[in-house]
Protein backbone atom coordinates (compact mmCIF):
# COMPACT_ATOMS: atom_id res chain seq x y z
CA UNK A 1 0.00 0.00 0.00
CA UNK A 2 3.00 2.43 1.13
CA UNK A 3 4.90 1.13 -2.02
CA UNK A 4 1.27 2.57 -4.45
CA UNK A 5 1.33 5.31 -2.75
CA UNK A 6 4.83 6.44 -3.22
CA UNK A 7 4.42 5.47 -6.79
CA UNK A 8 1.28 7.79 -7.39
CA UNK A 9 3.23 10.51 -5.56
CA UNK A 10 6.16 9.82 -8.16
CA UNK A 11 4.52 9.60 -10.97
CA UNK A 12 2.39 12.96 -10.25
CA UNK A 13 5.73 15.11 -9.34
CA UNK A 14 6.96 13.71 -12.97
CA UNK A 15 3.72 15.13 -14.71
CA UNK A 16 3.72 17.85 -12.53
CA UNK A 17 7.63 18.97 -13.92
CA UNK A 18 6.36 18.42 -17.33
CA UNK A 19 3.34 20.92 -16.82
CA UNK A 20 3.24 23.79 -19.97
CA UNK A 21 -0.25 25.41 -19.01
CA UNK A 22 -3.10 25.77 -16.56
CA UNK A 23 -5.07 23.28 -18.44
CA UNK A 24 -2.35 21.23 -17.88
CA UNK A 25 -2.87 21.76 -13.84
CA UNK A 26 -6.28 21.13 -14.23
CA UNK A 27 -5.87 17.63 -15.89
CA UNK A 28 -3.44 16.48 -13.22
CA UNK A 29 -5.28 17.94 -10.31
CA UNK A 30 -8.44 15.93 -11.79
CA UNK A 31 -6.05 12.80 -12.36
CA UNK A 32 -4.83 12.78 -8.90
CA UNK A 33 -7.10 14.94 -6.46
CA UNK A 34 -10.71 14.53 -7.79
CA UNK A 35 -13.12 12.41 -5.91
CA UNK A 36 -12.70 9.39 -8.38
CA UNK A 37 -8.88 9.62 -8.01
CA UNK A 38 -6.71 6.93 -6.94
CA UNK A 39 -5.31 8.42 -3.97
CA UNK A 40 -8.64 8.99 -3.14
CA UNK A 41 -10.11 5.51 -3.32
CA UNK A 42 -7.19 4.72 -0.75
CA UNK A 43 -8.33 7.17 1.63
CA UNK A 44 -11.79 5.73 1.28
CA UNK A 45 -10.83 2.00 2.04
CA UNK A 46 -8.86 3.24 5.01
CA UNK A 47 -11.62 1.99 7.39
CA UNK A 48 -10.88 -1.18 5.95
CA UNK A 49 -7.21 -1.46 7.25
CA UNK A 50 -5.67 -2.38 10.82
CA UNK A 51 -5.43 0.63 13.13
CA UNK A 52 -1.42 0.94 13.15
CA UNK A 53 -2.01 1.04 8.89
CA UNK A 54 -4.62 3.07 9.45
CA UNK A 55 -2.51 5.44 10.58
CA UNK A 56 0.43 5.44 9.09
CA UNK A 57 -1.38 5.04 5.42
CA UNK A 58 -4.05 7.94 6.31
CA UNK A 59 -1.03 10.28 7.24
CA UNK A 60 1.32 9.02 4.18
CA UNK A 61 -1.73 10.07 1.97
CA UNK A 62 -2.61 13.31 3.40
CA UNK A 63 0.88 14.15 3.44
CA UNK A 64 0.94 13.42 -0.58
CA UNK A 65 -2.05 14.85 -1.42
CA UNK A 66 -0.78 17.98 0.13
CA UNK A 67 2.17 18.25 -1.45
CA UNK A 68 0.93 17.35 -4.70
CA UNK A 69 -1.79 20.35 -4.32
CA UNK A 70 1.04 22.63 -2.87
CA UNK A 71 2.95 22.26 -5.83
CA UNK A 72 0.35 22.40 -8.81
CA UNK A 73 -0.51 25.55 -7.18
CA UNK A 74 3.14 26.86 -7.26
CA UNK A 75 3.01 26.13 -10.80
CA UNK A 76 -0.85 28.27 -11.42
CA UNK A 77 1.28 30.73 -9.82
CA UNK A 78 3.45 30.85 -12.68
CA UNK A 79 1.66 29.82 -15.11
CA UNK A 80 -1.40 31.67 -14.62
CA UNK A 81 0.94 34.94 -14.91
CA UNK A 82 2.79 33.84 -18.10
CA UNK A 83 -0.55 33.15 -19.85
CA UNK A 84 -2.04 36.73 -18.61
CA UNK A 85 0.91 38.47 -19.78
CA UNK A 86 0.62 36.59 -23.28
CA UNK A 87 -2.67 37.70 -23.62
CA UNK A 88 -2.22 41.28 -22.51
CA UNK A 89 0.76 41.37 -25.25
CA UNK A 90 -1.62 40.22 -27.61
CA UNK A 91 -4.47 42.46 -27.29
CA UNK A 92 -2.29 45.23 -26.45
CA UNK A 93 -3.38 48.44 -28.23
CA UNK A 94 -1.87 51.73 -28.76
CA UNK A 95 -4.18 54.20 -27.66
CA UNK A 96 -1.95 57.14 -28.91
CA UNK A 97 -2.46 55.98 -32.53
CA UNK A 98 -5.28 58.36 -34.73
CA UNK A 99 -8.68 57.05 -35.30
CA UNK A 100 -10.11 55.78 -38.83
CA UNK A 101 -11.37 59.36 -40.10
CA UNK A 102 -15.02 58.87 -41.15
CA UNK A 103 -15.81 61.41 -43.78
CA UNK A 104 -18.61 63.58 -42.90
CA UNK A 105 -21.43 64.38 -46.05
CA UNK A 106 -22.45 67.90 -46.49
CA UNK A 107 -25.55 69.71 -47.80
CA UNK A 108 -24.43 70.53 -51.39
CA UNK A 109 -24.09 74.47 -51.98
CA UNK A 110 -26.93 74.81 -54.14
CA UNK A 111 -29.13 73.05 -51.77
CA UNK A 112 -28.12 75.28 -49.21
CA UNK A 113 -29.00 78.48 -51.24
CA UNK A 114 -32.35 76.68 -51.92
CA UNK A 115 -32.88 76.40 -48.25
CA UNK A 116 -31.97 79.87 -47.49
CA UNK A 117 -34.22 81.66 -49.93
CA UNK A 118 -36.89 78.99 -49.49
CA UNK A 119 -36.89 80.59 -45.29
CA UNK A 120 -36.55 84.09 -46.56
CA UNK A 121 -39.87 83.74 -48.46
CA UNK A 122 -41.10 81.68 -45.43
CA UNK A 123 -40.66 84.63 -43.27
CA UNK A 124 -42.72 86.99 -45.80
CA UNK A 125 -45.59 84.46 -45.49
CA UNK A 126 -44.57 82.31 -48.74
CA UNK A 127 -45.25 78.55 -48.73
CA UNK A 128 -43.44 75.53 -50.39
CA UNK A 129 -46.13 74.10 -53.53
CA UNK A 130 -46.65 70.39 -53.21
CA UNK A 131 -44.43 68.49 -55.49
CA UNK A 132 -47.18 67.26 -57.16
CA UNK A 133 -47.76 70.73 -58.67
CA UNK A 134 -44.23 71.28 -59.78
CA UNK A 135 -43.06 68.30 -62.09
CA UNK A 136 -39.67 67.96 -63.61
CA UNK A 137 -41.22 66.16 -66.80
CA UNK A 138 -44.31 68.70 -68.20
CA UNK A 139 -46.38 69.00 -70.88
CA UNK A 140 -45.92 72.13 -73.38
CA UNK A 141 -49.05 72.49 -72.11
CA UNK A 142 -48.32 73.66 -68.69
CA UNK A 143 -44.82 75.06 -69.59
CA UNK A 144 -46.00 77.15 -72.13
CA UNK A 145 -49.71 77.34 -73.77
CA UNK A 146 -51.05 77.86 -70.18
CA UNK A 147 -48.72 80.63 -69.55
CA UNK A 148 -49.39 82.59 -72.57
CA UNK A 149 -46.60 81.40 -74.62
CA UNK A 150 -48.81 79.76 -77.63
CA UNK A 151 -47.42 77.33 -80.35
CA UNK A 152 -46.09 80.01 -82.72
CA UNK A 153 -44.79 82.62 -80.51
CA UNK A 154 -40.92 83.52 -80.83
CA UNK A 155 -40.93 83.08 -76.93
CA UNK A 156 -40.89 79.01 -77.41
CA UNK A 157 -37.45 79.48 -79.28
CA UNK A 158 -36.30 81.93 -76.19
CA UNK A 159 -35.71 78.43 -74.58
CA UNK A 160 -34.13 75.72 -76.38
CA UNK A 161 -36.37 72.88 -74.47
CA UNK A 162 -35.51 68.80 -74.69
CA UNK A 163 -38.39 66.60 -75.54
CA UNK A 164 -38.35 63.39 -74.85
CA UNK A 165 -39.54 60.48 -76.92
CA UNK A 166 -42.48 59.82 -74.16
CA UNK A 167 -45.22 61.48 -76.37
CA UNK A 168 -45.06 64.62 -78.53
CA UNK A 169 -46.01 67.28 -76.04
CA UNK A 170 -44.00 65.88 -73.09
CA UNK A 171 -40.81 67.66 -72.33
CA UNK A 172 -38.31 68.27 -69.58
CA UNK A 173 -39.41 72.09 -68.39
CA UNK A 174 -37.42 74.65 -69.19
CA UNK A 175 -39.05 77.25 -66.05
CA UNK A 176 -40.65 75.96 -62.80
CA UNK A 177 -43.15 78.65 -63.95
CA UNK A 178 -45.64 75.97 -64.73
CA UNK A 179 -45.36 75.32 -61.08
CA UNK A 180 -47.96 78.70 -60.87
CA UNK A 181 -50.27 77.29 -63.68
CA UNK A 182 -50.60 73.57 -61.15
CA UNK A 183 -51.07 75.77 -58.25
CA UNK A 184 -53.77 78.25 -59.67
CA UNK A 185 -55.47 75.24 -60.71
CA UNK A 186 -55.47 73.61 -57.00
CA UNK A 187 -55.59 75.90 -54.75
CA UNK A 188 -58.04 79.58 -54.73
CA UNK A 189 -56.39 83.17 -54.24
CA UNK A 190 -55.52 84.28 -52.01
CA UNK A 191 -52.17 82.32 -52.86
CA UNK A 192 -48.72 82.74 -51.87
CA UNK A 193 -46.22 80.03 -52.54
CA UNK A 194 -42.50 79.08 -54.05
CA UNK A 195 -41.62 76.31 -55.63
CA UNK A 196 -37.81 75.64 -55.98
CA UNK A 197 -37.19 72.79 -58.53
CA UNK A 198 -34.92 71.73 -61.72
CA UNK A 199 -35.10 73.20 -64.98
CA UNK A 200 -33.62 71.81 -68.19
CA UNK A 201 -32.16 73.93 -71.21
CA UNK A 202 -30.75 72.64 -74.87
CA UNK A 203 -27.69 74.95 -74.68
CA UNK A 204 -24.02 74.94 -75.09
CA UNK A 205 -22.59 74.75 -71.59
CA UNK A 206 -20.16 77.62 -70.32
CA UNK A 207 -18.73 78.59 -67.35
CA UNK A 208 -22.30 81.01 -67.16
CA UNK A 209 -24.93 78.33 -68.69
CA UNK A 210 -25.83 74.59 -67.49
CA UNK A 211 -27.95 71.75 -69.41
CA UNK A 212 -29.32 71.75 -66.24
CA UNK A 213 -30.01 74.55 -63.42
CA UNK A 214 -32.12 75.44 -60.68
CA UNK A 215 -34.91 77.94 -60.10
CA UNK A 216 -37.14 79.21 -57.11
CA UNK A 217 -40.85 80.28 -58.60
CA UNK A 218 -42.65 82.48 -56.78
CA UNK A 219 -46.75 83.65 -57.13
CA UNK A 220 -48.86 85.84 -54.81
CA UNK A 221 -52.00 85.95 -55.94
CA UNK A 222 -54.75 88.17 -53.97
CA UNK A 223 -57.19 91.49 -54.18
CA UNK A 224 -55.53 94.69 -54.75
CA UNK A 225 -51.72 93.51 -55.71
CA UNK A 226 -49.68 96.37 -57.65
CA UNK A 227 -46.33 96.62 -59.05
CA UNK A 228 -44.65 98.12 -55.73
CA UNK A 229 -46.16 94.83 -53.83
CA UNK A 230 -43.31 93.05 -56.28
CA UNK A 231 -40.53 95.24 -55.47
CA UNK A 232 -41.02 95.75 -51.99
CA UNK A 233 -40.48 91.78 -51.53
CA UNK A 234 -38.11 91.71 -54.72
CA UNK A 235 -35.93 94.15 -52.81
CA UNK A 236 -36.46 93.03 -49.35
CA UNK A 237 -35.44 89.71 -50.72
CA UNK A 238 -32.02 91.11 -51.84
CA UNK A 239 -31.78 92.87 -48.91
CA UNK A 240 -32.03 89.37 -47.05
CA UNK A 241 -29.31 87.37 -48.77
CA UNK A 242 -27.06 89.68 -50.07
CA UNK A 243 -26.73 92.65 -47.32
CA UNK A 244 -28.26 96.35 -48.28
CA UNK A 245 -24.12 97.17 -49.26
CA UNK A 246 -25.11 95.00 -52.69
CA UNK A 247 -25.87 97.02 -55.81
CA UNK A 248 -28.56 95.34 -57.70
CA UNK A 249 -30.95 97.08 -60.14
CA UNK A 250 -34.56 96.34 -61.55
CA UNK A 251 -34.75 96.65 -65.82
CA UNK A 252 -37.82 96.54 -67.81
CA UNK A 253 -38.35 93.49 -69.88
CA UNK A 254 -40.33 90.99 -71.52
CA UNK A 255 -42.18 87.62 -70.62
CA UNK A 256 -45.54 86.68 -72.12
CA UNK A 257 -47.13 85.58 -68.85
CA UNK A 258 -46.53 88.81 -66.83
CA UNK A 259 -47.29 92.42 -67.72
CA UNK A 260 -45.62 94.27 -66.95
CA UNK A 261 -42.51 92.29 -67.07
CA UNK A 262 -39.16 93.40 -65.29
CA UNK A 263 -35.62 91.63 -64.84
CA UNK A 264 -33.22 92.14 -61.44
CA UNK A 265 -29.75 92.70 -61.81
CA UNK A 266 -26.97 92.33 -59.31
CA UNK A 267 -23.59 93.77 -59.78
CA UNK A 268 -20.74 90.77 -60.91
CA UNK A 269 -18.35 90.39 -57.55
CA UNK A 270 -15.90 88.54 -59.69
CA UNK A 271 -14.88 90.92 -61.87
CA UNK A 272 -16.65 94.08 -59.17
CA UNK A 273 -18.19 95.55 -62.92
CA UNK A 274 -15.02 95.27 -64.89
CA UNK A 275 -15.94 92.57 -66.67
CA UNK A 276 -15.47 88.72 -67.21
CA UNK A 277 -16.50 85.66 -68.51
CA UNK A 278 -19.59 85.23 -66.24
CA UNK A 279 -20.82 88.38 -66.44
CA UNK A 280 -19.51 88.66 -70.12
CA UNK A 281 -18.19 92.00 -69.83
CA UNK A 282 -21.16 93.91 -68.70
CA UNK A 283 -20.21 93.91 -64.82
CA UNK A 284 -23.78 92.53 -63.94
CA UNK A 285 -25.65 89.52 -63.49
CA UNK A 286 -29.70 89.10 -64.45
CA UNK A 287 -30.89 86.79 -61.29
CA UNK A 288 -34.56 86.89 -61.94
CA UNK A 289 -37.54 87.83 -64.38
CA UNK A 290 -40.65 89.11 -62.36
CA UNK A 291 -44.11 90.87 -63.49
CA UNK A 292 -47.73 91.18 -62.67
CA UNK A 293 -49.53 88.25 -63.65
CA UNK A 294 -50.88 88.51 -66.99
CA UNK A 295 -54.37 88.87 -67.18
CA UNK A 296 -54.49 85.83 -70.07
CA UNK A 297 -53.15 83.96 -67.18
CA UNK A 298 -55.35 84.57 -64.63
CA UNK A 299 -58.05 83.69 -67.37
CA UNK A 300 -56.70 80.42 -68.49
CA UNK A 301 -57.42 79.28 -64.51
CA UNK A 302 -60.76 80.53 -64.22
CA UNK A 303 -59.54 83.64 -61.86
CA UNK A 304 -60.67 86.50 -62.62
CA UNK A 305 -58.81 89.52 -63.56
CA UNK A 306 -61.11 91.92 -62.59
CA UNK A 307 -61.34 91.05 -59.04
CA UNK A 308 -57.67 89.45 -58.46
CA UNK A 309 -54.27 90.45 -59.33
CA UNK A 310 -51.03 89.33 -58.96
CA UNK A 311 -47.34 88.81 -59.15
CA UNK A 312 -44.89 86.08 -60.50
CA UNK A 313 -40.93 85.71 -59.46
CA UNK A 314 -38.37 82.96 -61.30
CA UNK A 315 -35.24 83.25 -60.06
CA UNK A 316 -31.38 81.68 -60.60
CA UNK A 317 -30.51 79.69 -58.39
CA UNK A 318 -26.93 79.09 -59.63
CA UNK A 319 -26.53 82.44 -60.15
CA UNK A 320 -27.66 83.60 -56.72
CA UNK A 321 -25.02 81.07 -55.13
CA UNK A 322 -22.26 82.28 -57.72
CA UNK A 323 -23.00 85.98 -56.67
CA UNK A 324 -22.88 84.92 -53.04
CA UNK A 325 -19.93 83.21 -52.82
CA UNK A 326 -17.84 84.56 -56.24
CA UNK A 327 -18.09 80.98 -57.83
CA UNK A 328 -16.75 81.89 -61.09
CA UNK A 329 -18.21 78.90 -62.98
CA UNK A 330 -21.21 76.94 -62.61
CA UNK A 331 -20.30 73.63 -63.76
CA UNK A 332 -18.52 73.51 -60.21
CA UNK A 333 -21.78 72.96 -58.76
CA UNK A 334 -22.10 69.74 -61.05
CA UNK A 335 -18.19 68.37 -60.90
CA UNK A 336 -19.06 66.69 -57.55
CA UNK A 337 -15.54 67.48 -57.03
CA UNK A 338 -15.19 67.81 -52.87
CA UNK A 339 -12.29 70.38 -52.79
CA UNK A 340 -15.20 72.31 -53.91
CA UNK A 341 -17.97 70.96 -52.11
CA UNK A 342 -16.22 70.68 -48.77
CA UNK A 343 -15.68 74.42 -48.73
CA UNK A 344 -19.41 75.48 -48.36
N1 LIG B 1 -39.54 81.65 -66.31
C1 LIG B 1 -38.68 82.74 -66.64
C2 LIG B 1 -37.38 82.22 -67.20
O1 LIG B 1 -37.06 81.09 -66.97
C3 LIG B 1 -38.40 83.60 -65.46
C4 LIG B 1 -39.62 84.33 -65.00
C5 LIG B 1 -39.93 85.57 -65.51
C6 LIG B 1 -40.47 83.78 -64.08
C7 LIG B 1 -41.04 86.27 -65.08
C8 LIG B 1 -41.59 84.46 -63.65
C9 LIG B 1 -41.86 85.72 -64.17
O2 LIG B 1 -42.42 83.96 -62.76
O3 LIG B 1 -42.94 86.38 -63.72
O4 LIG B 1 -36.67 82.92 -67.85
Amino acid sequence: MKDTLEKIHKTALEAIEKIQSTSDIEDIRNTYLSRKSELNNIKKNLKDLSNDDKRIIGSLSNQISKDIEEKLNEKYQVFYQKELNEKLEKERIDITMPGVFTPFGKTHPLTQTIDEITKIFQGMGFSLVHNENSPEVETEYFNFDMLNIPKDHPARDMQDTFYTKVAPNVILRSQTSGAQIHEMLTTKPPIRVVAPGRVYRCESVSARKNNLFHQIEGLLVDKDITFADLKGVMNEFLRLYFGSARPTRFRNSFFPFTEPSAEVDVQCIMCHGKGCRVCSGTGWLEILGAGMVDPNVLRNVDIDPEVYSGFAFGMGVERLAMLKWAIDDIRLFFNNDVRFLKQF
